[in-house]
């Protein structure tokens, strides 16, 4: 900011002076019009360093998360055909008739945070690191039963005080299926179909709910076809739908959240992640390496993946913990070898 003003005013002198030395009658005017280019100038720079919410440091590289998709997610057909399809067409809709919402569920460690991430890489150049993205995780921010009333106004303050500064804002709630059901029924307004409410409008947001609800279920498909001896790639969407659906709606603990957003159809994805095996965690160990800027080192992935906990007994096909505790895993064995 600082700098930005000396440089600003030093360009004002400077080109005054240079004005006045050639041509004193037209000073003022175009001193003034310099002033302007000035001031233009200084915005510019301003904008290259800082974080502002226009298409310099907001746009959406759909080449660039179709290759994320498809490349850095392991095992996730049927969340990186979804995700690319749900992203793609709501940034391609030039007047979206709601914000985007997506609800991520499946077993621990098999990539719901990992794909928000690659999301906020192709549409944030700052990526998570984005001033326009705001995550909520439930039992950090929102731990107190009591307290339940406060955060209701304080989350639709934030969300309405963030939309305003930057309709292309994005917000993560994280455990969705520990939050208060008030504490949802207070954002259910801002996923709505509204044009406006209180003068914002709040259709080009972006809100993703992560959560577990659904996983066992999800997962008793993914066993369902490995018993068959089907193709883990062979399983739709449709075949996870009515599992999701199952759990979801009817569950009367972590689920039942849905069942009003669900009714008001405010939920436009269920995107259901499959429990990860052996080969997709040495994918990851293979990976994380690369992002180490280590080595690939093939047997020490295999041995890391190897030594994980799979279930259920006597089969041993998905990891309990899914990708989950690799990197950790690989600095431990790095240590000790
Ligand atoms: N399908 C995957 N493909 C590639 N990497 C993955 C995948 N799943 C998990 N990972 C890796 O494991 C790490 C942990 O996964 P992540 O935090 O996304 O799990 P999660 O689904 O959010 O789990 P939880 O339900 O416990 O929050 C990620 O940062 C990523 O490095
Ligand atoms: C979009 O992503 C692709 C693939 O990762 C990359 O090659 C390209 O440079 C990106 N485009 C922009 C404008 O960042
Ligand atoms: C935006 O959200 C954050 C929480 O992520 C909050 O601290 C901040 O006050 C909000 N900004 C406005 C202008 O409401
Ligand atoms: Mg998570």
């Amino acid at each position: 900011m600082t700098t930005t003003h000396k440089t600003f005013l030093g360009y004002v002198l400077i080109s005054s002076l240079v004005v006045n030395a050639f041509e004193p009658i037209t000073t003022t005017v175009v001193a003034g019009a310099s002033g302007a280019a000035a001031i233009a100038a200084g915005r510019k720079i301003y904008n290259y360093f800082f974080e502002s919410c226009d298409s310099k440091w907001i746009a959406f590289n759909s080449t660039g998360l179709e290759v994320d998709l498809y490349q850095k997610l392991f095992g996730q057909h049927v969340v990186s055909s979804v995700v690319l399809k749900a992203i793609t067409g709501f940034k391609k809709t030039e007047n979206p008739k709601k914000p985007l919402v997506l609800s991520l569920h499946g077993w621990t460690g098999t990539g719901k945070n990992y794909v928000s991430q690659l999301i906020a890489e192709n549409v944030y150049k700052k990526g998570m690191a984005s001033s326009f993205i705001h995550q909520f995780v439930a039992t950090a921010h929102f731990p107190h039963q009591s307290q339940i009333e406060n955060y209701k106004s304080q989350l639709q303050h934030w969300i309405k005080g963030n939309v305003t500064n930057c309709p292309q804002s994005m917000f993560i709630f994280d455990e969705m299926d520990k939050m208060h059901p008030g504490l949802i029924d207070s954002i259910k307004p801002y996923l709505d179909y509204y044009e406006k409410l209180d003068g914002v409008s709040y259709r080009q947001a972006i809100f993703i709910f992560l959560s577990n609800s659904g996983g066992e279920d999800i997962t008793q498909v993914a066993l369902d076809f490995w018993r068959e001896g089907k193709n883990r790639e062979e399983i739709k969407l449709k075949d996870l739908e009515t599992a999701l659906s199952l759990s979801v709606f009817n569950n009367k603990q972590g689920g039942f959240w849905h069942a009003s957003l669900i009714d008001k159809n405010l939920v436009d994805f269920f995107i259901p992640f499959l429990p990860l095996e052996y080969k997709h965690l040495v994918q990851c160990g293979m990976a994380e390496m690369a992002a180490k800027g280590l080595e690939p080192n093939y047997a020490l992935a295999d041995q890391v993946a190897r030594d994980m906990i799979y279930f259920p007994k006597n089969e041993n096909i998905f990891s309990v913990k899914g990708c989950k505790t690799i990197s950790s895993k690989l600095d431990l064995y790095r240590d000790h070898a």
